[in-house]
């Protein structure tokens, strides 16, 4: 059996040995782990860092910093300190950029109230921002990848395409309105959507990142031995992506998605909401799977997406019309 995506390494260290501390480890492959301290605060960690997915340094600090704090909102946590993670090439770029991305990923710290306590910078042909975030939870109302149930009415908090919108900007084929509204994305917090579903009592969270909605989708299914069913027109997208996907636009990642999730997913939807639906995401929303009596209102308060909901089904499969 061969190794398809990277994160399927991981499979090969087996089960992982972890001291009872552990709430959230490595064997749950959940956004971020949890670390029990013994009272009512349990500690988040979590890293997460990659290459500019835009052309503007600064930009591209704010939106590395959101995302690797996103991880901790899934979790129902609130980022508390930070290392930054840093590859640069010093011969060919000037240290005056990388002061700009490290200004972005500190002013987006200080939006959400997180210290920047320290970091690690490597010489790397490549660029690469990113950070190992430490956060703090209640462990009694933490959100899990593993407690939807059927019946759960499923909640997003932004629109999808980013992938999408940050690939034509690399081929300078994308207008001005798709890239404003991706980063206008990409740099939001999901603080008070995560700091709101914490008091609506919510369980089961996750984050829309690499795996694409219906991928996110299927992990936390698969963790929550239950099935989805999604409504595709009911997904909000950022403005002009369909378009971008007709002219060519899809990343690699998005690909790979499509096909990783293809023996869990019945799809009754065109070529291109497919590829919509498995963007590569990042700094997405929050992926949330509610009980009806609160939901509603949740989708309101948050302006999120109302895009379906969690069946008794096959564990792991989705549908999406
Ligand atoms: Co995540
Ligand atoms: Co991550």
């Amino acid at each position: 059996m061969g190794i398809e995506d990277l994160g399927q390494v991981l499979n090969l260290l087996g089960p992982h040995r972890a001291d009872a501390s552990v709430l959230v480890g490595l064997d749950q492959r959940d956004d971020a782990a949890v670390i029990n301290l013994g009272g009512p605060l349990a500690l988040v960690l979590t890293t997460d860092f990659f290459t500019p997915v835009v052309d503007d340094a600064y930009t591209w600090g704010r939106i590395a910093a959101a995302n690797a704090m996103s991880d901790v909102y899934a979790m129902g946590g609130r980022p508390m300190w930070a290392l930054n993670l840093v590859g640069w090439p010093r011969e060919t770029l000037p240290l005056e950029l990388l002061a700009d991305v490290l200004r972005g990923g500190a002013d987006m710290a200080t939006e959400a109230g997180m210290s920047i306590v320290g970091g690690h910078t490597v010489d790397d042909p490549e660029p690469k921002y990113g950070m190992a975030v430490v956060g703090t939870v209640d462990p009694e109302r933490s959100m899990k990848m593993d407690a939807a149930r059927a019946g759960d009415v499923l909640l997003l908090t932004k629109p999808i395409g980013t992938g999408i919108a940050t690939t034509a900007l690399k081929k300078q084929s994308v207008d001005e309105a798709t890239i404003a509204a991706a980063v206008s994305s990409m740099t939001t917090l999901n603080d008070r959507a995560s700091i709101e579903c914490v008091a609506a009592g919510v369980k089961a969270c996750t984050d829309v990142t690499g795996f694409g909605l219906v991928g996110h989708l299927h992990r936390m299914c698969l963790a929550s031995g239950v099935a989805a069913r999604i409504s595709s027109g009911d997904v909000r997208l950022l403005p002009g992506v369909g378009d971008l996907v007709r002219a060519g636009m899809v990343p690699g990642g998005t690909e790979r998605n499509m096909s990783a999730v293809k023996e869990f997913v019945t799809w009754n939807t065109d070529d291109i909401t497919r590829t919509l639906m498995c963007d590569a995401q990042t700094s997405g929303g929050l992926l949330i799977a509610a009980d009806p009596t609160v939901a509603t209102d949740l989708a309101f308060s948050l302006d999120a997406a109302v895009i379906g909901e969690i069946t008794s089904g096959r564990p792991g499969t989705v549908e999406v019309s």
